[in-house]
């Protein structure tokens, strides 16, 4: 088959490789839409190596058909459409993934609109209501809300009735952010969050706050929580060293969250996966919350696309291709 592979120079390249092997209760599916996450981005760099047993292969997610069943896969048959979660190999024109990684595809979705799901709603999912806990009605910041995580955070906490507060990087993104359900925001480039965010935290701070930026935003992020507020941190864009006011943290009863989802067993994303095809897909299929699609490239442009992500100025998600 072929897949891309990244040489000495971190140079991405469509080319021929080993098709991976079907294993117990896994499913082999032909790819027709992968899509591209700031991790492939640090995987690329060197920065974020697949975990112990996980393809090389960059790609932490695809749509395509079924196309073989491994021994004790009982789910899927033979040309179902499906959308999975990968621990890596999605840019390929096959994967093998076992099969609580799977969902099928919301009824009404393209191969297009599919890939841009598994990971940013599992992401969105798992930290905001399983590792956070929401509940109806508790106030949510998200940073980097144009982003595909934000932008699946937002509608989710539209959805589940949380008003939310996102950060984003200039003026047009904020508006779409608004239109997909946030409440208020503001441009990282203007100012501090700060001032926009205590405003919309009145009277008694925010709930929940899904941060991937890290140790810039730390100490504005502790102030911005009230009592029993959860901080999950998914990502370290600005970097990972900060001072910490542990006053703060237990006057507060605060808890910060670490969490990232690649490296979980398959079981636990079994959970995750099965969560959200109870309570997401059907508002998928109903038009409430949609895949948001920034831009389509041919898998042999993958180097533009890592490009265009890079760039800061997507919003939502960078779909591939897959030719066969
Ligand atoms: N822990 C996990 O399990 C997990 C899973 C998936 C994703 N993530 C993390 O979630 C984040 C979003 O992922 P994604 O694939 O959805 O990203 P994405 O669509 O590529 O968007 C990332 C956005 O982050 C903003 N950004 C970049 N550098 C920044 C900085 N130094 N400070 C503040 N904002 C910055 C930019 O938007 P603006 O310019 O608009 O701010 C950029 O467009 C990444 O950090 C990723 O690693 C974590």
């Amino acid at each position: 088959m072929k897949a891309v592979l990244i040489d000495d120079h971190q140079n991405l390249e469509w080319t021929d490789t080993e098709q991976p092997r079907i294993g117990d209760k896994t499913v082999c599916i032909k790819i027709h839409t992968t899509a591209i996450n700031r991790a492939d981005i640090m995987q690329r760099r060197g920065l974020y190596p697949p975990p112990p047993g996980a393809s090389q292969v960059l790609g932490l997610e695809c749509a395509g058909e079924v196309v073989a069943l491994g021994n004790g896969a009982t789910r899927y048959k033979t040309g179902d459409r499906v959308c999975a979660l990968l621990a890596g190999g999605g840019y390929a024109q096959y994967a093998v993934v076992d099969e609580g990684s799977v969902l099928p595809i919301p009824k009404g979705l393209s191969y297009v609109h599919a890939a841009a799901l598994p990971e940013v709603f599992a992401t969105a999912w798992l930290n905001i209501f399983m590792e956070a806990g929401l509940q109806p009605g508790e106030k949510v910041i998200i940073h980097a809300g144009a982003s595909g995580v934000g932008t699946a955070a937002i509608q989710l906490c539209k959805a589940f009735s949380s008003p939310c507060f996102v950060t984003c990087g200039s003026n047009s993104k904020l508006d779409v952010c608004i239109e997909l359900g946030a409440d208020a925001g503001s441009n990282r480039h203007e100012a501090s969050f700060l001032t926009r965010a205590a405003e919309f935290a009145k009277p008694d701070g925010v709930a929940v706050i899904l941060d991937p930026v890290g140790a810039a935003y730390l100490a504005d992020n502790l102030q911005l929580l009230g009592q029993g507020g959860r901080l999950v941190l998914i990502g370290l864009m600005s970097g990972a060293k900060a001072d910490i006011d542990l006053a703060q943290l237990m006057m507060k009863r605060l808890r910060m969250i670490g969490s990232t989802l690649r490296a979980r067993q398959v079981k636990e994303k079994a959970v995750v996966m099965a969560q959200l095809e109870e309570q997401v897909w059907p508002l998928i299929e109903r038009g409430d919350i949609a895949a948001i699609v920034d831009q389509v490239f041919a898998i042999e442009e993958v180097t533009a696309a890592h490009d265009l992500v890079t760039s800061d100025s997507t919003i939502g998600k960078v779909v591939l291709r897959v030719s066969h």
